[in-house]
């Protein structure tokens, strides 16, 4: 069509999707369209805000590397990142859930492990925290069987992945349950940490006076064929960022109770549900750690 006015041009791009064959492709593209031209209309896009949205977006792209994924870490910083999780978790969202964001930090291929060993790879100093965990099922029933991927920052804050002086796949390993569902490992407390911010989710922090901490957590991946895959994170509910997170990953169903048993060691322990669903493994956002 020929376009007269300014909704003349919703409506053109709006007709021209009209033949896309897939009906959930077809109803999300056209509810992009309808929501993008009505936010450009209600914030009253200049044209140089909108060269300089061009240049955000490109700017996500160009920052995303092998080891380094800058959407992920926007998404989390926009608070999409949990609402998708929480609306597809716990029976569609109908009860608390213990899933979470996948996370930017996420490598496949971590090392299969023996329940009880140590995830450290390379000299980790801090202090120890020994955990214990359970996968169950809606029921209460344990799952064996189920592999659990594990993987959480350094003592200074750090995945091995941002840290050169880290092992290959340090502080990351994959366990399978027993019988009763459980499975343990022995680590170092990780510390909370600051994403990155020398990139365009460095640029939205500051623009809003925001900080860019996440709190102490350590993060999972539970996979069985014939349950939801979820990821999920425990949070430790001394960590002084607890209520801010950058992230804006920290449900209440996920504060973990960390205990000192001593000077330099922890403890902790948690259950995990799973319901039936499907059980495709999210794509790993990074592929490698920094080189040397
Ligand atoms: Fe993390």
């Amino acid at each position: 069509m020929i376009i007269e006015t300014q909704d003349d041009v919703t409506r053109a791009v709006l007709a021209e999707m009209q033949r896309t064959p897939d009906p959930r492709t077809k109803e999300i593209l056209s509810a992009l369209v309808r929501h993008l031209h009505s936010f450009v209309k209600e914030v009253r896009m200049t044209e140089k805000e909108f060269q300089a949205a061009i240049g955000y977006l490109n700017a996500v792209g160009q920052k995303t590397t092998p080891s380094h994924n800058e959407a992920m870490l926007i998404a989390g910083a926009l608070g999409v990142s949990n609402l998708v999780c929480l609306m597809n978790n716990g029976l569609k969202g109908t009860r608390p859930t213990q899933a979470n964001n996948l996370g930017p930090f996420f490598r496949e291929d971590a090392p299969h492990c023996e329940n009880g060993a140590s995830l450290l790879r390379s000299p980790t100093p801090g202090p120890t925290l020994s955990f214990r965990g359970w996968v169950k099922d809606i029921e209460q029933n344990p799952v064996a069987g189920a592999v659990v991927d594990v993987w959480h920052s350094s003592p200074v804050g750090l995945y091995e992945n941002q840290d050169a002086t880290q092992a290959e796949m340090n502080l990351r390993g994959k366990f399978t349950t027993a019988a009763d569902g459980s499975f343990s490992f022995v680590s170092v407390k990780p510390a909370g940490y600051p994403v990155p911010t020398d990139g365009p989710n460095g640029a939205l922090l500051a623009a809003q006076k925001r900080h860019n901490m996440r709190p102490a957590h350590v993060h999972f991946l539970i996979h069985k064929p014939g349950y939801k895959t979820i990821a999920s994170q425990v949070y430790d509910p001394s960590d002084p960022h607890l209520e801010t997170d950058s992230q804006f990953g920290v449900t209440r169903a996920l504060i973990g109770n960390y205990v000192k048993t001593a000077d330099d060691a922890y403890t902790l322990e948690f259950t995990f549900v799973i319901e039936p669903g499907d059980s495709a493994r999210p794509r790993a956002p990074i592929t490698r750690k920094v080189a040397a």
